[in-house]
């Protein structure tokens, strides 16, 4: 393809076509490796995986399920090293009718759940972490390392910030309003300067059972979408996960979560200054003025981007002490407007309309209720913000809007700019520049449409790229992103097989002629979506996440649409990490 060739001069691979099969499929010269499948035991004494037996003791010595967020930690830590790190990766949810034989689909598997098979799936949440090498035979895992770790529904965290200790996080099991147990449908996530991980609690409202109506917490657990219909069945086993039994327990998931890689013993911490909703993505910047700032985003459709400025500065010489800033300091929501301006409207107690008259009491009640804060603020509904990225080359900022088929003509706006988005989109947000840096602190950005995804050939889908794509060159519903150490946006997608064509990777340049022009880099078996991705610090290394592989409608333990990676009879597709290289050992993309 020359003329792509030349519309994006840095994208030196062969695009490979849009398909839909049971297998992954990278590019002509790279070699793509399955490094961490469901079930492979990471931690030492843990036993093997064996499809048949589902003990939640073996589980969380195992690779979780549905890897999500991937990110790769250098050993030693600081090294910058690229052959030789930790990986660590969200597990977001688990599939019962996948991972458990006998159920037609996850309906039938719900109604028959046991305690048992609630202490599985509770093992298989959470994030693990796990040493990685690459040596001539390429990555793989150091199973037994004294630095892996899973964490679970089981790993006590710590609250901390402004609405720690405050009575609507109060339960029977703590009456401080400061520990917690767990932490559950880890999204995206991001990293710190200092060298920690977030990682990002998404849809919790799916695991609380119970009559929210008959709580304190009702309308707090309505916005948050808890309506007593779980999708798992844990509230049957444990009290905390009924929400007439424990009305505050659901107020303790929808956090942040800070989790210290290289202390295998570190007690995670969520940070309630980032609010409380349904997170996607936590991405650190550091601002030309040291203050941290944070951009995350609230996957649901119509719901709002945020950003958190710290009040103090990082000090490179404070390493995890730096902590703290996540915990004072000021949380925004956008409004964008058809001026192209971006106005970021504090979450304070007692400024516009956060006050007691509006039933918030103090700081804590607007973190716990930031939507309902958004809300009062009037702030822009966005059509589902999945993954936030700031590019360090340019200081712009890439807010991914996966989709919303329910946004109608009247509810068209200049930034969610298509009736029935089935395709999602790419706002591009630019803070000013000061003292000739982008100022991610500023009040007002302003913004544009980078990408309106979709076939550009479909007069209904008002695609817009930057220039002639391919035709693999264009996808539909963006969710993670990444930025590699050259400046490519590469660009991850769930639920392109709703438009026949297999979830996977496209990638493009951010400014001159290849702008927003996407080439197709990777796909995944059937039934998955694509997560991570995440790049070694030399770029010679790409990590992606291919999550419920083999799971589509109609599809279950038995009868799975994939076997992948694994191809064998009674083994059922496994969620895994896969490590690509360059068979010439060159930059990924190039
Ligand atoms: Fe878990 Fe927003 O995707
Ligand atoms: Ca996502
Ligand atoms: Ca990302
Ligand atoms: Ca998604």
């Amino acid at each position: 393809n020359p003329r792509g060739a030349a519309a994006a001069p840095k994208l030196g691979f062969a695009e490979i076509p849009h398909a839909y099969d049971e297998n992954l499929h990278v590019p002509q010269g790279y070699t793509a490796k399955t490094l961490l499948r469901w079930g492979d035991p990471i931690i030492a004494g843990a036993p093997d995986f064996d499809p048949l037996k589902h003990d939640a003791a073996a589980q969380a010595g195992q690779f979780g399920y549905n890897c999500d967020f991937v990110h790769f930690c250098p050993l030693p830590e600081g090294s910058g090293a690229s052959d030789h790190g930790l990986l660590v990766v969200n597990h977001e949810y688990t599939d019962a009718h996948m991972i458990f034989p006998g159920f037609a689909d996850g309906k039938a598997a719900l109604e028959a759940t046991t305690a048992e098979m609630a202490a599985y799936e509770q093992a298989g949440h959470g994030l693990s972490v796990v040493e990685v090498k690459r040596d001539g035979n390429g990555w793989s895992a150091v199973p037994d390392s004294r630095l892996n770790r899973r964490i679970t529904l089981a790993t006590e965290m710590e609250l901390v910030g402004p609405a720690a200790g405050d009575a609507r996080l109060k339960t029977a099991a703590d009456a401080t309003g400061t520990r917690v147990l767990g932490t559950m449908n880890n999204c995206a996530g991001g990293w710190t300067p200092w060298g920690t991980i977030l990682t990002a609690e998404e849809n919790v409202h799916q695991y609380f059972g119970g009559d929210p109506e008959a709580t304190p917490e009702a309308a707090n657990a309505k916005r948050m979408g808890i309506k007593g219909e779980p999708s798992y069945a844990w509230g049957k086993f444990a009290d905390r996960f009924d929400i007439s039994k424990e009305p505050n327990e659901p107020n303790r998931f929808g956090w942040i979560v800070e989790v210290d890689p290289y202390d295998p013993a570190s007690m995670p911490k969520k940070h309630t200054a980032l609010g409380r909703f349904k997170h996607e993505a936590a991405t650190t910047v550091i601002n030309g003025d040291n203050r941290l700032v944070v951009y995350t985003g609230d996957d649901e459709r119509f719901e709002y981007v945020y950003k958190y400025v710290s009040s103090g500065t990082f000090d490179p010489a404070a390493g995890r002490a730096n902590s703290t800033l996540l915990d004072d300091g000021t949380l925004y929501v956008a409004k964008l407007d058809a001026d192209g301006n971006v106005t970021w409207l504090p979450l304070t107690f007692g400024e516009g309309p956060l006050t007691e008259a509006k039933g918030f009491k103090n700081q804590a009640d607007v973190l716990i209720e930031a939507r309902r804060a958004g809300d009062l603020l009037e702030a822009t509904k966005m059509d589902r913000p999945e993954d936030i990225e700031a590019s360090d080359k340019t200081g712009k900022v890439y807010v991914v809007l996966t989709k919303n088929d329910k946004r109608k003509a009247e509810q068209v706006d200049a930034a969610n700019a298509r009736e029935k988005n089935i395709w999602g989109h790419i706002v591009e947000m630019v803070p000013p520049m000061k003292d000739g840096r982008a100022d991610h602190a500023a009040d007002r950005f302003t913004w544009n449409a980078f990408i309106q995804a979709g076939n550009p050939k479909d007069p209904e889908a008002k695609a817009i790229y930057g220039g002639e794509v391919s035709d693999a060159g264009w996808f539909a519903n963006p969710d993670n992103i990444a930025f590699d150490a050259s400046g490519r946006l590469w660009i991850s997608t769930d639920g392109f097989p709703d438009h026949g064509v297999h979830d996977g990777l496209w990638v493009t340049e951010t400014e001159g002629e290849g702008r927003a022009v996407t080439r197709h880099f990777l796909g995944c078996p059937r039934g998955a979506e694509l997560c991570g991705p995440a790049f070694t610090p030399d770029g010679k290394t790409l990590f992606v996440a291919v999550q419920h592989p083999g799971d589509e409608d109609g599809s279950n333990f038995q009868n799975p649409s994939t076997r992948w990676p694994d191809f064998k009879d009674g083994m059922p597709p496994r969620p895994s990490v896969v490590a690509i290289t360059k068979d010439d050992g060159g930059e990924i993309g190039a």
